[in-house]
């Protein structure tokens, strides 16, 4: 009996020990302390500040209400006057929701006692990332619903303080090679959201497919969404004979702009010029160089000689309008006008371009061609117009070569390099390193072991380790750090035609980009991180019904 209690007492503690484990939270915080004891979240009471965003409030209350469909105990969310008061004077019970401007955008504080837990922000995104952050706290059963009343629905005290490392936080998705439904890209902006992700750049039009309806141009829809099968794998001439297409209409657009809104996330979107554009040739051949065509949307991959005639008025006024459309149907402050992969062949013998080359004054030097030149007056024109609409443009690292307007924000894709040079020349720039970050690459070095991808070298492979220790500032100097904006993970779709195949692509990369966007250095640690996935955040996905790469690591 007397080696039973002694057992019982020894376990006591640990028992005790494992419930204040430190919580998995990926990203992980910035600072995060564990104290002793526990708070319920069960039919806890909830108080928002009147003064917080309507938006946080919604969030709050659809987190109120699926603990309260799970936990089977109702949970109400109350706005009182003069609740900041309240708090202040102490003595709490229930969980608090606090306008702090003093809180860095995006950072949230959680402060969890035994009695009583206090949140503070100072915008909604912050509210959305600590709502996030405390369903990770939970038992799993919080993103379900299904009724899980004899769970522990407690959290543990702590003390948790996180802002992100960096503002922006994107992932590209290539709609154009594929076309994804609303549902699937609203699936990717659940997860994109779950991780704190808060930019999409939409990839809408391309060679291959266009994707976003335009009033003024209704054959870019027509026409242009819609291309006659496939090539198979790499065997070029090969055609699967099924015809392949889609596009987003204005409505879908406003409805997914909203649904992304409501979790933190602005979508950019890109129209890429003026290369990638022979969907738009084929439905508006005019716009086309001397001698190119007849044009077809491509069946086939790479970078098409067939590019946009802008030695042309009216292929400008055409980039003009489109752009004005899809201007007007994103709230955001950045437009991506793309400006990789043209060549330039056709401007060389186009009689338009070369009288424009003429017109400008443009000529060629060690620096860079007349027609690269020419690549720039797009970029500046597209630039200056869509300054008049409200915003300011992002483009591949392309844009760099030959002059560059300030105010233009470069995306790296070419390696690291573009990205270095764009920020000492003082752009912002947003690191987007095909080495590190192009999701479309193979997630293993042992090609033949997995799906078939774009990756035909194993070194080219972007691997969740190499993704996870990717450090954006390498290579920079310490005065040009304070422009890089971001980081962005590119998940191009050439191979990619099913949502199970986007999502194993996705998954769980986007949890190890996650933490280069929002951690630290310091705070990165691929053992925890490996873990975190292993015990929770996998199994979670799983039962949201995300397919997902299981990591080598848990094999
Ligand atoms: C790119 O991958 N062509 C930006």
């Amino acid at each position: 009996m007397k080696r039973i209690i002694l057992l019982i007492s020894l376990l006591i503690p640990v028992c005790l020990a494992a419930k204040v484990e430190t919580p998995d939270i990926v990203p992980a915080p910035l600072k995060l302390e564990m104290g002793k004891g526990s708070f319920n979240m069960k039919g806890v009471c909830i108080n928002c500040d009147p003064n917080m965003d309507h938006q946080a409030v919604k969030a709050v209350r659809q987190l109120a209400d699926r603990l309260t469909l799970v936990s089977g105990r109702l949970i109400e969310v109350a706005c009182p006057i003069g609740l900041t008061r309240v708090v202040e004077k102490g003595n709490l019970k229930g969980l608090y929701f606090i306008q702090d401007a003093s809180v860095a955008p995006e950072g949230y504080k959680i402060s969890i006692g035994s009695k009583a837990a206090v949140v503070r922000a100072s915008d909604f995104n912050g509210f959305f990332y600590s709502l996030q952050t405390l369903r990770q706290m939970l038992p799993a059963a919080i993103y379900g619903s299904t009724p899980a009343p004899s769970e522990n629905w407690r959290v543990p005290c702590c003390e948790i303080e996180d802002a992100p490392r960096f503002g922006y936080r994107g992932i590209l998705l290539d709609c154009c090679r594929h076309f994804f439904s609303v549902d699937e890209v609203k699936k990717v902006l659940d997860v994109m959201a779950m991780y704190k992700l808060n930019r999409l750049h939409w990839h809408l039009t391309e060679d291959q497919g266009w994707r976003i309806e335009i009033d003024k141009y209704p054959r870019l829809t027509e026409v242009g969404a819609f291309r006659n099968g496939t090539m198979i794998k790499r065997e070029w001439g090969s055609n699967d004979g099924i015809r392949h297409g889609g596009y987003y209409t204005k409505e879908q657009i406003r409805d997914m702009v909203a649904y992304a809104g409501a979790r933190g996330i602005t979508i950019i979107p890109e129209v890429d010029m003026p290369g990638h554009m022979v969907a738009a040739l084929a439905s508006y051949p005019e716009y086309g160089c001397a001698g190119s065509g007849p044009y077809e949307v491509l069946t086939y991959w790479g970078v098409s000689k067939q590019v946009l005639n802008v030695g042309k008025e009216e292929t400008m006024r055409f980039l003009e309008d489109v752009c004005a459309e899809v201007a007007d149907l994103f709230p955001g402050e950045y437009f991506n006008i793309g400006g990789d992969e043209c060549p330039r062949d056709e401007w060389k013998t186009d009689p338009d371009c070369q009288a424009k080359i003429k017109e400008l004054g443009l000529v060629s030097d060690e620096n860079a061609s007349a027609e690269a030149r020419l690549q720039n007056y797009v970029t500046a024109r597209m630039q200056k117009f869509l300054a008049t609409k409200g915003k300011k443009i992002i483009g591949w690292d392309e844009i760099l070569e030959g002059e560059l307007a300030p105010g233009a924000t470069v995306m790296s894709w070419r390696g690291t390099k573009g990205g270095i040079k764009a920020a000492s020349m003082g752009y912002d720039v947003i690191m987007s390193p095909n080495i590190y970050c192009y999701l479309d690459h193979c997630q293993s070095t042992d090609l033949d072991s997995e799906p078939y991808c774009i990756t035909q070298k194993p070194e080219r492979a972007v691997t969740l380790t190499k993704l996870y220790h990717y450090e954006p500032y390498e290579g920079m100097e310490p005065s040009s750090v304070h422009h890089v904006l971001g980081v962005q993970g590119n998940l191009w779709t050439e191979f990619i035609g099913t949502d199970d195949y986007l999502e194993y692509m996705l998954l769980p990369r986007l949890l190890a980009l996650s933490e280069v966007q929002w951690c630290t250095p310091e705070n990165k640690n691929y053992e925890r991180f490996i873990k975190s996935l292993g015990s929770h955040e996998l199994p979670i996905l799983g039962k949201l019904g995300y397919n997902y790469r299981k990591p080598d690591e848990l094999k």
